[in-house]
């Protein structure tokens, strides 16, 4: 057994996880949606203090630049996904998934409704960037919602008064609905705050179409996709695309709590949707 990744309040990862799956319960109303403290246990809500006052644009800029480039390795998929896997936290073996598993469950839910192979793989790989957590990153930097930096915190952001801490919102220039930015100048030129979602697309973006691009880039943005913020930032392309994240976020939202996938049953299926679409080994 590995030894616990001690570098934030959770107790493991999949518990910021499971706060947006019951955030966003099936069946729940907009209004039992406004009650999401009432979800956040004291350990989500420490979580998404310490998010929300570190993520500044210079963090993100020197994040970018640390693994963006892709400098760092050359792994195959199924190694990282071996490697992420180590990430055993304080999980219960018996009852919890392994980071392998809640991937191959997304990706089987996708499968079972018929979508094309390029889907169920986004699936199959969009958590492998929280291996940023193994190499060290604190847990703020590496799950979470994501959210724009560099121009004013929309309140459809979960907790935004924590916002209040985070060194940018002293300088004006970052307050304004634009910021640094021009008017629909497209999700691309602005900066997110870091983390498992932005490490994976730049890792996969050469091997995937841009539906699965936008699936894995944005799958934590709920403030966008789920609420509908930041569409002053967003241009045409975005707003087709976002659909396709849309889609996405329903699986992997809930997925989870099915039964456990038949990992040796289903790994063939796997193997070959991998190597049909990524070679052996690829820049991290
Ligand atoms: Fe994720
Ligand atoms: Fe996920």
């Amino acid at each position: 057994m590995q030894p616990r990744t001690d570098n934030g309040p959770l107790q493991q990862l999949d518990q910021w996880d499971d706060f947006v799956a019951t955030r966003y319960r099936q069946g729940k109303s907009e209004e039992d949606f406004r009650n999401y403290k009432a979800d956040a246990n004291p350990t989500v809500t420490e979580f998404y203090r310490q998010n929300h006052a570190f993520q500044t644009l210079d963090f993100v800029l020197s994040k970018k630049a640390e693994y963006c480039s892709l400098h760092r390795d050359r792994q195959s998929i199924w190694e990282m996904a071996e490697y992420l896997n180590t990430l055993v936290d304080d999980s219960d073996p018996d009852t919890d998934l392994t980071q392998i598993e809640h991937l191959l469950q997304t990706a089987e839910a996708i499968r079972k409704d018929g979508h094309a192979r390029w889907f169920i793989l986004a699936g199959f790989v969009h958590d492998l960037g929280k291996v940023l957590c193994l190499y060290g990153e604190p847990q703020w930097a590496v799950v979470g919602d994501t959210f724009p930096v560099g121009c004013g915190y929309s309140d459809q952001i979960v907790f935004p008064e924590f916002f209040a801490t985070n060194p940018d919102s002293k300088i004006p220039e970052y307050r304004t609905d634009y910021g640094i930015y021009e008017p629909n100048c497209g999700l691309d030129k602005v900066h997110l705050s870091f983390g498992h979602d932005e490490y994976i697309y730049q890792a996969t973006r050469g091997y995937l179409p841009e539906e699965a691009q936008y699936m894995l880039r944005y799958h934590s943005f709920y403030a966008a996709h789920r609420h509908g913020a930041y569409r002053h930032l967003m241009n045409a392309q975005d707003e087709r695309m976002f659909e396709w994240v849309r889609k996405f976020n329903q699986y992997d939202l809930y997925s989870k709590g099915r039964e456990r996938p038949k990992t040796q049953e289903i790994l063939p299926y796997y193997q070959d949707l991998v190597s049909e679409f990524f070679p052996d080994r690829i820049a991290w």
